[in-house]
């Protein structure tokens, strides 16, 4: 186990489930290019692409997705568990995640055609989520404040390192690498039907419209709210703290609005420019 204050390569990672050697065999990690890596920064609408995949992968038959947790189908690349957990994904493809910076996997992912789906999203709603995320669970720092958790949010010093880097980095991939498909929770959000459809042709899986259907109704908030096979209800209170929050908490574009006094946002709006000067990207922000 790592911990509270201990980095790898410079960046803080929870002591649960993550050690040196977790992540030092991610790096090392032989993909096949038949795999499916969702790559995404923490709170972006990972859990929700897990969903989609799993669902798109069995055509829209929730059997999977209602029978086996997140993490056991889709496995996070860097965590200690990894290794157990594969032997069980036999049929390929094999779908995992990771929260890997992209200097850090990006040398391991060279010449692989493994499917990459990078999945964003506007990084005020990622603080907020990541913000009551810390509340509940008990292997993050605790922050007495929101302004002190978004100080260390746009600094960089949170566990997986800076939002900024990890966006830039695995975004700009995009130009060279035709095996990366970068979706955002907002398009998620605001198109779930299509998205999917884009996720499904990306992944080489076309579906019929029925089938299409069955999946944007077992993976929207409120059936993946009620699924305990993704809302971590089923690990122990001294892990993650259901008294003190929601997994599935909001699921809107948007909240930050809720969160953020009008000081913190000038403040994040001038850090944002700063950091994001020479990037294209555009934000969907409510
Ligand atoms: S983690 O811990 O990094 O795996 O978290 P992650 O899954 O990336 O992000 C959790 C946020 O995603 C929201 N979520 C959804 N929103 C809308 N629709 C669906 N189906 C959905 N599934 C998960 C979840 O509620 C967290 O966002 P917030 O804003 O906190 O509600």
């Amino acid at each position: 186990k790592l911990t509270a204050k201990e980095l790898f390569h410079g960046i803080l990672f929870p002591g649960h489930l993550h050690s040196q050697d977790s992540l030092r065999l991610a790096l090392k990690f032989q993909f096949r290019d038949t795999d499916i890596l969702i790559v995404s920064y923490p709170k972006s609408g990972t859990t929700w692409m897990q969903e989609i995949v799993t669902l798109i992968s069995s055509r829209g038959d929730p059997h999977l997705s209602q029978t086996v947790p997140n993490y056991a189908r889709a496995p996070w690349l860097e965590q200690y568990y990894f290794t157990e957990l594969l032997e069980a994904l036999s049929s390929a493809p094999r779908v995992m995640t990771t929260h890997l910076p992209h200097h850090l996997l990006g040398p391991t992912l060279q010449g692989s055609n493994a499917k990459i789906i990078y999945v964003s999203r506007n990084p005020k709603d990622v603080a907020v989520s990541y913000y009551y995320f810390h509340k509940m669970a008990a292997f993050l720092p605790k922050f007495s404040t929101f302004s002190e958790f978004l100080h260390r949010f746009l600094d960089g010093t949170v566990c997986y390192g800076s939002w900024f880097d990890h966006v830039k980095d695995w975004t700009s991939q995009t130009a060279t690498m035709s095996n990366l498909l970068h979706i955002t929770y907002e398009e998620m959000s605001l198109d779930l039907r299509g998205t999917i459809k884009r996720i499904s042709s990306f992944l080489q899986c076309p579906l019929v419209e029925d089938e299409v259907t069955s999946c944007v109704k077992h993976c929207s908030f409120s059936s993946m709210k009620d699924n305990t096979m993704v809302n971590y209800t089923l690990i122990a209170a001294e892990i993650m703290d259901h008294s003190k929050g929601s997994f599935m908490r909001n699921g809107k574009i948007g909240d930050w609005k809720n969160q953020f006094t009008q000081e913190q946002n000038q403040y994040f709006n001038s850090i944002f420019e700063s950091k994001m000067e020479n990037c294209t990207l555009e934000f969907v922000w409510e």
